[in-house]
């Protein structure tokens, strides 16, 4: 396992560069299935004809791949900003998938064409934009649907259940009592499910159904501490560089609460926010 040195200083999780780096070993597969399902609970079924999907800061292809084994025959494409992420998950494509480059705040352009998609997906990358209701964001998606088209969104419920996040901050107080843990959320940023929901609702999608999911991260110990320590994932870097004690400590304690409270790792809670709702109508 690699040594818990320091980041060189905290990192923008909101800079798009920063995700860069941690594509080859990103893997996130959790909320997309129930995000798929809840999207099916409305018309216009996956499976219609010319029905197309697009997976906006896809990354490796957690939901995009679920989505093309549930339907081979829908057309889905992944898009994301970083083109390495998008490589990842080109290793083993199947056949309806493609990929395209692009930033979800400008997500109209190249193949992703106006009203082109009966479906725009993105699981766990809003919140990497401040409000993208106010700014305009959450309507240039719905741009890209054709009329009655649907929105399906998945965001991490930071302010429920977010053990994982808990269980850094148990470790590093142990650690150094005075520690801090800094806001997983940028001032501004959506927190979970209640804003994402407020956020659709603000730009006029209709028919909106709201879920909170309980996921988990039941990975186990080796697997969480090689996420945390190893993964390069912009959100573990940034907690490591907020602290200024010893690492190499707080890797112990982490062990250690893993093994002795989070039942070796496979009992670490967290909830998903999803949302789905119909294109605004244009009057
Ligand atoms: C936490 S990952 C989620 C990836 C995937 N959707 C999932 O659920 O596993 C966030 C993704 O958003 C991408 N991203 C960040 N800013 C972006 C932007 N402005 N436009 C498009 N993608 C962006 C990152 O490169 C990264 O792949």
């Amino acid at each position: 396992m690699a040594s818990a040195t320091h980041p060189p200083e905290r990192l923008k999780v909101s800079d798009p560069n920063s995700w860069d780096t941690a594509a080859a070993q990103y893997n996130n597969a959790l909320g997309a299935i129930h995000l798929i399902s809840l999207t099916e609970t409305l018309e216009p079924p996956l499976l219609a004809p010319g029905a197309r999907a697009i997976d906006l800061g896809a990354g490796t292809g957690s939901l995009t791949y679920q989505l093309a084994e549930r339907y081979p025959q829908l057309p889905i494409l992944a898009t994301d900003i970083s083109p390495s992420m998008l490589d990842q998950l080109m290793v083993n494509p199947t056949a309806n998938i493609t990929t395209q480059v692009a930033d979800m705040r400008a997500p109209v352009v190249g193949a992703a064409g106006e009203a082109s998609f009966s479906h725009v997906f993105s699981t766990m990358a809003i919140q990497l934009l401040p409000d993208p209701a106010a700014d305009g964001t959450l309507m240039v998606w719905a741009r890209l649907l054709i009329p009655n088209g649907i929105v399906a969104i998945g965001v991490w419920d930071f302010d429920q259940n977010c053990r994982p996040h808990a269980l850094w901050a148990e470790a590093a107080v142990a650690v150094d009592p005075s520690y801090v843990n800094p806001p997983l959320v940028i001032p501004g940023h959506w927190n979970g499910l209640a804003q994402l929901e407020d956020g659709l609702k603000r730009t006029g999608f209709r028919d909106i159904k709201a879920r909170s999911q309980h996921i988990g991260f039941d990975i186990g110990k080796e697997e969480f501490m090689r996420f945390f320590w190893e993964s390069k994932n912009p959100m573990t870097l940034d907690r490591q560089a907020s602290f200024k004690g010893d690492l190499e400590k707080v890797k112990l304690e982490m062990g250690r609460l893993l093994d002795e409270v989070y039942d070796g790792g496979r009992s670490i809670p967290l909830s998903a926010g999803l949302v789905v709702g119909r294109k605004p109508r244009v009057d």
